[in-house]
């Protein structure tokens, strides 16, 4: 579970890309808390597609602000969050009503996946001991 918020230990020293990771955590903490009061399926779907909105959004904004590099790390994020979507509408599709425990698998995907991803990222990009690039 993401028992916890964004903070700094998480920054991969890229803002935007802070800022598109914290607003990933917020919403995933707002799945779990939607799960655990028992919101139902409409709810989680609604979470989900702005899970999905959120980062559409995110990625644009850090295609444009990469615009002209080219840097293989940065398209190994983008992989990752493409990847992300694809697996967030798979689960839209296979969303079943009638089942209020199948969101925790995808809560668990979701955990594991940001874990991984900042992770991946900071090998990547490197937070910089002064701080976050702005
Ligand atoms: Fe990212």
């Amino acid at each position: 579970m993401v028992a916890s918020s964004w903070n700094a230990t998480h920054s991969v020293g890229i803002a935007i890309l802070d800022e598109e990771h914290r607003t990933l955590f917020e919403l995933v903490n707002e799945l779990t808390r939607a799960v655990h009061y028992g919101r139902g399926p409409r709810g989680v779907r609604e979470i989900l597609e702005r899970i999905i909105e959120a980062d559409v959004k995110a990625a644009a904004v850090a295609e444009r602000a990469f615009s002209g590099v080219e840097c293989r790390s940065f398209a190994e994020h983008r992989a990752e969050h493409a990847y992300l979507r694809g697996r967030l509408r798979a689960f839209l599709e296979i969303l079943d009503p009638a089942d209020p425990t199948q969101p925790l698998d995808l809560i668990l995907f979701l955990s594991s996946w940001l874990t991984d991803h900042i992770q991946n990222d900071r090998q990547r990009f490197g937070p910089p001991a002064e701080g976050p690039v702005q």
